[in-house]
Parts: C-alpha cells; structure tokens; sequence
C-alpha cells in the first residue's frame, strides 16, 4: 500500500416488491423477520440504484453522498453493513497501476460511496431496499469479498430487510431462518427473470400529502400490539410461501394473483389492527383496488393482481402485455393526467406499453369509454389528478457491475462525487 491512488468501483442494484410481505421482527438490531418472504425485482431499466464506491490511502474517513447531497454514515445500519463486509474483505492487486491491499489493510482503509436512485425518493418507491443492496454489493467487489449472493443478502438485510431480496433477479425469497445470529436469514433465488417474462408490472404513483409512518416504526408497534400478526405469521404465511411458489413455478397467474392480493390486503389489516392504527392506503388506493377487483370478477379468471407497501402507490402486475395495454386503458380512464401534465411524464418506463393502448395523447385519454365491465347508467367518476404518474416495467434482473467509466458517480481522481 503506497502513493496516492484511488481505486473505483460502481455497481447497479434493483428495487423488488414483496408478493408476501415482510412485516414484524423478532430482532431489531439484526433485523430478522416473523415470517419467509417472497419478491419479484423490477427492472432495473426503470427503477434502480446506482453506487460507486473508491478506496485510498488519502481519505481520512468514510463518507456517503445520496442523490448528490453528503449524509450521514453513523448510523447503526450503516455501520452494522460496513462492519460485516469489512470483516470479509481480502486482498486485493492491481498489477497494471501497482496498487497492492492486504486483507488487514481493509481495516485501516476508508471508502467514498455515492448512490443515486432513477426514480424520485419522494415517490416512496422502497429506495432503501435497492440502496442497501447496492452499497453491499459494490463494497464486496471492491473488497474483493469471496462471499456469494445469499451471503451478501444475510448483510443487505442488515441495512433493510427488504434490501436482501435485491441481491439477485426474478422471484426471491428471504426465508426467516432460525438461527440467533441471523446466520441463516437469507435471500435464495426462485427463479431467474426470464422464467416469468410474460408479465407486466404498473405502478400508479399515487399523489398523497400525508407523512407516513416508517416502516421500521409502523413495524415496532404492530410486533407490540397485534395478535392479527401473530396469526398471519404462524399459520397463514407458512401456507401462503407454498403456495406461491408453487404458482410461480407452474406460470400459474390465477393463484399468484389470489394470494398477492390477498397478502396485500392482510399486511393492511395488520396494520389497522396496530395499535395506534396504521393506515398507508388512502381513497385512490382504494378506487385502484376496487377498479381492479371489478375487471377480474368480470372475467373467467384474474387479469392482474395488485400490491401495496407502506404507502398509498399501487404495484399492478398484469399477466401479459395485452392485459397490460387493456388495464392501462382503465386505469387512465379513472385516473387522467391533471390538465397541466403531459403524456410522456405521465406514463414512465416502457412506453411502447401506451402505444398497445392505442394512446397517443391526451385526446386519446378523453376519449377513452369507461370500462365494460362498468354497467351504471351514468358514467363513473374521473379522478383526476390523483395519481402523479405511471411506471409501466416487468421482472428484472439482479445486481451487475458496470465498467464504464462514464456511469461512475465519484471523480477517479479526487474520490468526490462528479
Ligand atoms: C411493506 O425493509 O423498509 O415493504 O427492515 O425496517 O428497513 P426495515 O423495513 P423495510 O420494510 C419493508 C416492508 C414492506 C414489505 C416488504 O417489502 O416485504
């Protein structure tokens, strides 16, 4: 270890949402979960995180910039993820700019990190999940950690539970595991992203002036206060984990969709069943179920299903592209843009989607008729203005290494963000 080199590394991380939620620990500090949990990761295309990481001799400290601006690195989640990947770190040569790090040098060493979401953070879209994950998983390549991607994820969760299911692509479970130390509470692949790649994912961004509840705190208080919880944990979840591998193992949408649903609807009751109750859907949340429920009980079998975290957004998943086109149609119909917004920042992610709804512009919107499955004499109400915008992606895949330099969020030379 000797002169004043920098050395670099950036990573890209997905988001996921759960299938099965992820609600109650039964140890905050290491973050262990009640119960198993199964998610599907979004593309990274449209929703990801994005981290580089540097090393030298030079910096006097760790330091983290988010989304440009410099935070905080004290906090125990944070410390607790730098810790365990430190304690992995080996040795690492760079024969070609003659830089050598032994495995001890790791501890004496700071690091840089920068991340940046390509989504709004204030869009309340699980940002901690894909940041996590990527912080993990860049530190590891720079550190040169031999640790696989299920080990890696025993870290992320460290940071946020759900950030363990980032470290791999398609449909992820976190099994709860049994072990005290966590050693064992960890993500495992069920499938890649190409097993499932009919479906579509929408997520309706609903517009909402409420400050949530987090879920670190929403979480605390119904470990403390429900026996809904308790229930759902011990024999409704266990069941449900089966089940949904099972469907996604056999492409089996009418019962993916059953039990999405239905899980959704069970961490909401949960959390009304918290004492104080919780509420993190609102009216849109509401009309976007009940609009959904409409159209598959008018069909022979589900067309999409729909999922909420903490928050009042909508995950729509549908089970094809045609689907896809057919409940974009309705969710635009009862959710118009407000008169100053346009297409193309309404409607995000895999646009081409629109273009299967026939819709090319806002006239199109206006024109649109209300669903079939509607049969009131006087039209349904249009909602404007209630949801801020639209992200139509699909199942993605994990984190990836990105070697160009260009992507890179921290300057090679001075170790400070660009
Ligand atoms: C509703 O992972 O954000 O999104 O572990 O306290 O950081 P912490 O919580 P977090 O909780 C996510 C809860 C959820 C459900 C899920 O993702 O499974």
């Amino acid at each position: 270890m000797a002169g004043d080199w920098i050395r670099t590394v950036t990573a890209q991380t997905p988001t996921n949402i759960a299938v099965i939620k992820y609600w109650g620990k039964r140890d905050e500090n290491l973050i262990l979960p009640v119960n198993d949990s199964i998610s599907v990761t979004l593309d990274p295309a449209h929703l990801c995180t994005t981290t580089t990481v540097a090393v030298s001799p030079g910096f006097d400290q760790d330091r983290m910039w988010l989304n440009g601006k410099e935070i905080s690195l004290s906090g125990g989640r944070y410390q607790n993820c730098l810790r365990e990947i430190r304690a992995r770190a080996a040795e690492v040569e760079d024969k070609e700019r003659g830089i050598k790090i032994a495995k001890d040098d790791w501890q004496k060493l700071h690091v840089h990190i920068a991340s940046y979401n390509n989504f709004p953070t204030a869009a309340g879209l699980a940002s901690s999940a894909a940041g996590f994950a990527c912080l993990v998983f860049a530190l590891a390549k720079l550190m040169n950690a031999k640790e696989d991607h299920s080990q890696l994820s025993a870290i992320a969760r460290q940071g946020s539970g759900s950030a363990c299911r980032s470290l791999y692509g398609g449909f992820v479970k976190w099994i709860m595991g049994k072990e005290e130390n966590g050693s064992d509470s960890l993500a495992v692949q069920l499938v890649d992203e190409k097993h499932w790649d009919d479906l579509v994912i929408i997520i309706a961004v609903v517009s909402s002036r409420q400050k949530e509840t987090s879920s670190t705190t929403g979480m605390r208080d119904t470990v403390e206060t429900s026996l809904l919880l308790q229930h759902r944990a011990k024999e409704v979840v266990p069941k449900r984990v089966v089940k949904m591998e099972d469907a996604i193992q056999k492409h089996d949408f009418a019962s993916f969709a059953q039990l999405t649903c239905a899980d959704s609807n069970q961490f909401h009751a949960v959390c009304l069943d918290t004492c104080p109750p919780i509420f993190y859907m609102n009216d849109t949340s509401h009309r976007i179920i009940s609009c959904v429920e409409k159209w598959n009980r008018s069909e022979e079998t589900p067309q999409v299903a729909y999922t909420f975290d903490a928050g009042p957004n909508a995950v729509l998943i549908a089970r094809n592209r045609k689907t896809a086109a057919l409940l974009l149609q309705r969710l635009l119909y009862f959710f118009p843009p407000s008169s100053d917004t346009d297409m193309s920042s309404y409607v995000l992610g895999d646009k081409s989607i629109l273009k299967d709804a026939g819709i090319q512009g806002i006239n199109d919107v206006e024109a649109l008729p209300p669903p079939p499955e509607i049969k009131d004499n006087v039209p349904p109400p249009r909602n404007r203005g209630e949801v801020s915008y639209f992200i139509c992606t699909r199942p993605g895949r994990g984190p990836v290494l990105l070697s160009d330099e260009s992507l890179a969020l921290l300057d090679p030379s001075t170790g400070l963000p660009k």
